[in-house]
């Protein structure tokens, strides 16, 4: 039987590129997901893109049963666990579910995948571990620190991480870490779809441009920028997805445990993002300057040294690329996938 790469989480926005990009290099998936955070009829998107190259489970990570049935099923030989909550906000009022969810599922599937005998993982991690840096561009040995319960999630599942590949050297794990992902797939039939009024920047200034909103409310225009607003490493979630087939390979290969930061190792400021997408797609964004946000570092962005030099992968797509695969995907789904 053709060995199979799990993808937890693989229904939500970077794990169905992600499972695109493995398809499109020959590699049979399944994908693992509950749905708490995604719609199902991206699976049909995923047929149109890909052909049937890959299974579905519907369930959670925390299902002991149904992770041993998976991995046994479909012949697993790796997973990427990319299944999680991640509104920063929402952990804040039920840090429990948060830990839940995000430790005990990760804490479910490894012990799952021990008793299978699978033992690589490519783990979804964040620059959120990095809390407020202290000097950028940020290398994978700054501090880390977590400022909200979203973020001591990620922590807690990299140290348990840590910790398993230093007792048994057989484990070999890639930890992501993961700037800002945005963009589409460039067909514009699968992208980043929120429910309610999107967190993040992108998904708000798409959904400006197209009608669903009224006006973007860019947070802090005081910050130590030089346009005042805050800056960050936007990274097309293409490139997020090949960097992850990059990690598989490099477990395969070089048979060594990884901790590698995906982003561009570019700066860019809300202001020039806002800029930049009315530009690309010809429309206006309507924006007013709040107050900052509670927790929002001035600036974050990736050194992308040791990704260069440990995958030999490196971000291609720049910001205006960025941009229009977005506004593609939001202008061709104007709801998400329930239109
Ligand atoms: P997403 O919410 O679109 O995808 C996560 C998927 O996991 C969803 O489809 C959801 O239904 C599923 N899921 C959640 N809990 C589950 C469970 N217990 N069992 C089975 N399925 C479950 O989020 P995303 O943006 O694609 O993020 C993927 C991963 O990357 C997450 O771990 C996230 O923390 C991490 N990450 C995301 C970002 C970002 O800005 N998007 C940045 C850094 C790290
Ligand atoms: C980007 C910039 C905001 C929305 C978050 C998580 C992080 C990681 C990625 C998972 C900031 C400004 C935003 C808006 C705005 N996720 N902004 N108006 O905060 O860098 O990171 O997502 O791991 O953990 O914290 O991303 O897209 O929310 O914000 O002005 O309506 O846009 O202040 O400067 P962030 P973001």
């Amino acid at each position: 039987m053709t060995p199979s790469i799990l993808i937890t989480g693989g229904a939500g926005y970077i794990g169905s590129h992600t499972a695109v990009a493995l398809m499109e290099a020959g590699h049979k998936v399944v994908i693992l997901d509950n749905l708490c955070n995604s719609d199902a009829r991206v699976l049909d998107r995923l047929r149109r893109l890909a052909g049937n190259a890959f299974e579905f489970e519907q369930g959670d990570v925390r299902d002991a049963a149904l992770l041993d049935r998976v991995l046994a099923r479909h012949a697993v030989n790796s997973v990427i666990h990319f299944a999680g909550l991640k509104a920063v906000g929402e952990s804040v009022a039920q840090p429990l579910r948060y830990f839940d969810n995000n430790v005990g599922g990760t804490f479910s599937l490894l012990q799952a995948m021990e008793r299978a005998d699978v033992r690589h993982m490519v783990f979804s991690s964040s620059a959120t571990v990095y809390g407020d840096p202290e000097q950028v561009p940020i290398p994978e040995t700054a501090p880390l620190k977590a400022t909200n319960p979203y973020g001591r999630t990620k922590l807690v599942c990299e140290d348990m991480l840590r910790d398993l590949q230093r007792a048994d050297p057989r484990w070999k794990i890639a930890m992501l870490r993961y700037f800002n992902p945005v963009g589409a797939h460039p067909s514009g039939l699968i992208g980043e779809a929120p429910s309610g009024a999107p967190n993040n920047l992108m998904p708000y200034i798409a959904q400006v441009a197209v009608g669903q909103r009224d006006c973007l409310n860019i947070f802090g225009d005081d910050y130590p920028t030089p346009d005042g607003t805050g800056v960050r490493d936007y990274i097309h979630v293409m490139d997020l997805a090949r960097g992850h087939l990059a990690a598989l390979e490099q477990l395969a290969k070089r048979q060594q445990s990884i901790t590698v930061n995906l982003g561009t190792g570019a700066g860019i400021s809300v202001k020039q993002l806002v800029e930049t997408f009315a530009r690309v797609t010809g429309r206006p964004i309507a924006h007013r300057y709040v107050a900052r946000r509670a927790g929002d570092v001035a600036v974050c962005y990736a050194d992308t040294t040791l990704a260069r030099a440990t995958l030999g992968w490196q971000a291609e797509h720049d910001i205006a690329r960025m941009c229009e695969d977005a506004w593609r995907w939001q202008s061709m789904n104007p709801t998400g996938y329930t239109n």
